[in-house]
């Protein structure tokens, strides 16, 4: 890996200039998209269509996808690493793996009758996990600085804090999902319990707070962008089922908001 990255840039500093790059030209896309999804819904799951592509069945499309936003950073951070020894580095890099290895290793494995996945949605993620993956961790593992006390400080404690959360809702509230099917089920149901009971996108809202609190830890334009990218993406896919539920279910809970509890 080192190697390949000695290549492709002639210096540490040019390196570095191309992730700030990467984090605004990531910001850009979270606008574009963020137009886009004005119009359209991004099509898998109960919006999947074949005009994307071929279906791929929903874990292989799911795993494939997600697994080089653990290879990558794997090789990365097991190659040169300048800043591996850092505490504030290794706890970030922590919680990064540790959606990761859920999200690609175990969450396809327990998907029950998922809708397959366009070909194009696919790839699509699946150049966004090599993307993302390298901007985080590569920061993460060889530039980041922080102050030696950072993990005491206010904005470390309460990211970590926000990311915890956000995971454990994301985890759960994907849980209740999962089981509203039983083997060999395809249709939908109404979720309840959890943040269910307040909001219909309850896994988004879970994701969003939990990077949230990963760019506050982090404090780095490159965590910021993705963190606005999960919010731009997420929050439209939870508008868009909070309707999709109201129009299909007529005894739908009313006073569910699609995000954001008791507000919208
Ligand atoms: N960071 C990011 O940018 C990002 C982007 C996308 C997704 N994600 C995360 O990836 C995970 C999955 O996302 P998603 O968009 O696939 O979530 P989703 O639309 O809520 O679907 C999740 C799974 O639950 C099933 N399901 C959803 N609602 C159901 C209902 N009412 N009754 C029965 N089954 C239901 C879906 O089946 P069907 O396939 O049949 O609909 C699918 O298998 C979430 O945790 C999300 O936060 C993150």
């Amino acid at each position: 890996m080192d190697a390949i990255l000695k290549k492709l840039f002639s210096s540490e500093d040019e390196e570095l200039y191309i992730l700030d790059c990467l984090s605004y030209f990531m910001m850009f896309m979270a606008f574009v998209t963020f137009l886009a999804l004005l119009f359209v819904n991004v099509p898998y799951g109960r919006y999947a269509s074949s005009r994307y592509g071929f279906p791929v069945h929903v874990t292989i499309a799911w795993f494939i996808q997600e697994l080089p936003a653990i290879l990558l950073p794997l090789a990365l951070t097991l190659s040169s690493c300048a800043k591996i020894t850092h505490l504030p580095n290794q706890l970030l890099l922590l919680m990064y793996f540790c959606h990761y290895t859920q999200r690609s290793l175990v969450y396809p494995f327990l998907i029950r009758g998922g809708k397959a996945t366009p070909f194009i949605s696919f790839a699509l993620a699946f150049v966004f996990c090599i993307y993302n993956g390298y901007l985080q961790t590569r920061y993460l593992s060889h530039y980041a600085e922080y102050p030696p006390d950072w993990v005491t400080r206010p904005y470390f404690i309460t990211g970590s804090c926000l990311w915890l959360i956000g995971w454990i809702i994301n985890i759960h509230s994907d849980h209740i999902l999962r089981n509203l099917r039983k083997p060999g089920e395809t249709g939908y149901k109404i979720p309840r319990g959890g943040m269910f009971n307040y909001v219909s996108g309850a896994n988004f809202l879970g994701e969003i707070v939990e990077w949230a609190g990963f760019a506050l830890a982090a404090h780095s334009i490159h965590s910021a962008a993705f963190a606005i990218f999960t919010l731009v993406v997420l929050s439209s896919r939870a508008i868009s089922h909070h309707k999709w539920y109201l129009a299909k279910f007529e005894d739908y809970p009313k006073s569910r908001r699609a995000l954001i509890p008791f507000v919208f």
